[in-house]
């Protein structure tokens, strides 16, 4: 076991999953700005995932976790350990155990078959496993759904989590801060994921106070 794959009780640690509903902006702005307040995101993207990614950000990633936390860690600009990138079925990763995985998590855009998958507990991919684990253990899961129109089964999935406990946080941004651009609407729904993990930023305006 090398250094930095010990536990470090004092660091700060989330988890990020990015699954394949459209949206990749928001997973790569909520990425660069999470590798700034923590030490440790410990990051998936599920195969539809890697596909929107490419399709809407035109970042290929390849399937190797190594090769994506390689990009993705120059992409932020951030430090070589501070992203670690799990394969579908890693079940040996911190992640997978309450005794070990972070205690928030974001899915990011989250496509209505993961959140299906989690108001189950099916767990049948790392992912699924790691947002059943934040559940069991009372911790704090955001999920940013992203669909139109919502089915019937939609809603009930995501009130089942809702109900759990977990914060729905759609892919919808508001229009009163006046955006003038694709990058102020992404800005907007990302400024209010962080604020739900409790971390201050100037990334769009707080109603009633100024950008900084
Ligand atoms: C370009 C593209 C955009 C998609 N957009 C959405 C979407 O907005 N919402 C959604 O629920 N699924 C969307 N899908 C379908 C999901 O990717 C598909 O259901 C997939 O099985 C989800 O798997 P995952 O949860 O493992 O990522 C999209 C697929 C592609 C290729």
């Amino acid at each position: 076991v090398t250094e930095n794959q010990q536990l470090q009780p004092s660091a700060k640690r989330i988890t990020l999953a990015i699954t394949g509903a459209s949206g990749a902006i928001y997973a790569l702005k909520l990425l660069k700005n999470l590798v700034q307040y923590y030490d440790e995101v410990h990051l998936m993207i599920s195969d539809a995932g890697r596909i929107v990614m490419a399709t809407e950000a035109a970042i290929n990633l390849p399937e190797a976790p190594k090769k994506i936390q390689l990009i993705l860690t120059e992409y932020c600009g951030c430090d070589a350990d501070i992203i670690r990138v799990y394969a579908k079925e890693n079940w040996y990763s911190p992640v997978a155990s309450g005794s070990a995985a972070p205690k928030q998590m974001v899915i990011c855009p989250a496509s209505m078959g993961c959140i299906s998958a989690v108001a189950t507990g099916a767990s049948n991919s790392l992912m699924e496993r790691a947002a059943d684990v934040v559940l069991k253990e009372r911790g704090q899961l955001i999920v940013l759904p992203r669909e139109m129109p919502f089915s019937t089964i939609h809603l009930r999935n995501l009130l089942t989590l809702s109900e759990a406990g977990v914060t729905v946080m759609p892919a919808a941004p508001g229009f009163y801060a006046n955006p003038q651009s694709i990058e102020d609407l992404a800005d907007f729904v990302t400024a209010r994921i962080l604020n739900h993990l409790g971390l201050d930023n100037t990334l769009s305006e707080n109603w009633g106070y100024q950008k900084t």
